[in-house]
């Protein structure tokens, strides 16, 4: 469908959103934080701005006129961003800050379940002193939690007491570090097995579901090391992974539900997108966190294989009329891999990469994240760089079509090559 659209964010998964706006006809504007070499050849114009440039992001959308703005990274939507445009009356497909509360807060996020008696919520206390954080350690000295500011943490800051510390004093000085920064810590009962993520379009009302995902976060094949923002993610066919039960996935989509409802029925409209992370465990499924945003990476797996027109699902996000029979995904599966400089996510030492894109096949993709200059010489940073992606008839195969085009990439890189293969499915916990 022709129609304007602002897309504000300029990472991988931005890259994923823009390239499927241009296919579905739209016209692009960007506002990204540094240039995105690959946004950048796509969009008709672009701006620089970042999260904290809110004024300017509002000023060159009254200036565009863009039929509707989206708004991806968390980052911006921690700001009141979403809330300003909606105020100068520009249609937005992204929530505001106190829809996105169901992210920016843990703590809105669990009471909001507690409140209204959904399922799969994990135990969790709140603490606001670090005497009264250490005393509920000590006494709970059986027992292994996950330590979590209350805010937004990349994916970085949550710590498991029996993971990451090697006796309850470094548990404690964690936690205090964390009250001492942002007054709070959250700590939620410890929980194992498998994840998975979920994500739908919703218009505040109406939802339709992604294809379930499964993001790769340690750094390590053998899933150990630190947790990173995610080092790659795989997608199923039949919008299912082969080792998460189909009552687990009903169950997980009902969660979703409920949370759009209690918002709804708070007076909240979320609109965009809803992304629920959720374990599966011997007693049911649970809640790990609840994002209000597309995934990074599984958002652009899901974006790679959109059959729906975006530009058309944007503008109904945007409208509040969402006609979820027209949200189509191929029936593939596909697995992403993230190029990262060596020394990722502690002590990167980024280099520059030489890519080769010419004659790409159809089911092999190279997304552009936080990378500097040229798409042929792309200079990493300390971030992730470049997002590789394969899509096939089974996980196995679209890992292997990414294995087999790393010819086309040259330079010192450290990636998990292991995401999506047999030996690594066969790990998996049904
Ligand atoms: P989050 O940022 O809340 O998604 O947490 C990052 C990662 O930490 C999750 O993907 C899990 O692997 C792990 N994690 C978070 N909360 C828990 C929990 N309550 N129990 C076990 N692992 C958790
Ligand atoms: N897949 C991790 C995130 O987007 O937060």
């Amino acid at each position: 469908m022709k129609a304007k659209i602002m897309l504000i964010g300029g990472g991988g998964r931005e890259d994923a959103i823009a390239r499927k706006i241009v296919e579905n006809e739209g016209t692009l504007i960007s506002v990204m934080p540094f240039e995105n070499p690959s946004i950048k050849r796509l969009c008709n114009k672009f701006f620089i701005a970042g999260e904290n440039d809110a004024e300017k992001i509002i000023s060159l959308a009254r200036e565009e006129k863009p039929d509707v703005v989206y708004v991806s990274p968390d980052s911006f939507l921690e700001k009141p961003i979403v809330d300003a445009l909606q105020y100068s009356n520009i249609k937005v497909a992204s929530p505001d800050t106190k829809a996105f509360q169901i992210e920016s807060s843990k703590i809105f996020m669990r009471q909001l379940l507690k409140r209204f008696g959904i399922q799969g919520n994990l135990k969790y206390e709140i603490f606001y002193d670090e005497y009264d954080a250490g005393k509920f350690l000590d006494s709970q000295s059986n027992k292994e939690f996950a330590i979590k500011p209350a805010g937004l943490t990349g994916g970085k800051g949550v710590k498991l007491t029996d993971v990451h510390f090697r006796n309850r004093d470094e548990a404690k000085k964690y936690a205090a570090s964390i009250i001492s920064r942002d007054k709070k810590v959250i700590f939620e009962e410890k929980v194992t097995g498998e994840e998975f993520s979920l994500q739908a379009f919703t218009d505040g009302m109406n939802l339709s579901f992604f294809p379930l995902a499964q993001d790769y976060k340690r750094l390590m094949d053998d899933e150990t090391g630190p947790n990173t923002g995610g080092m790659g993610s795989i997608t199923g066919k039949e919008m299912l992974l082969p080792f998460i039960r189909r009552d687990n996935v009903e169950k997980a989509k009902d969660i979703v539900k409920k949370v759009i409802e209690s918002l709804y029925s708070e007076g909240t409209m979320f609109k965009g997108v809803i992304y629920g992370q959720f374990m599966q465990t011997t007693s049911g499924v649970k809640v790990i966190e609840f994002n209000g945003r597309m995934a990074d990476p599984e958002g652009i797996n899901c974006m790679a294989l959109y059959d729906g027109d975006l530009v058309e699902t944007l503008l109904s996000l945007g409208n509040g009329n969402l006609k979820t029979s027209s949200i189509h995904f191929q029936n593939k599966a596909s697995v992403l891999k993230y190029i990262v400089a060596e020394g990722y996510p502690d002590n990167p030492a980024p280099g520059k990469l030489k890519v080769n894109n010419k004659d790409l096949p159809e089911h092999f993709k190279i997304y552009y994240s936080s990378v500097k200059g040229s798409m042929e010489e792309p200079e990493m940073t300390g971030s992730r760089s470049l997002a590789l992606l394969g899509i096939g008839e089974t996980i196995e195969e679209a890992s292997g079509i990414v294995e087999t085009n790393l010819w086309r990439i040259s330079g010192k890189y450290y990636m998990r090559h292991g995401i999506g293969t047999a030996a690594s499915l066969k790990k998996k916990h049904f």
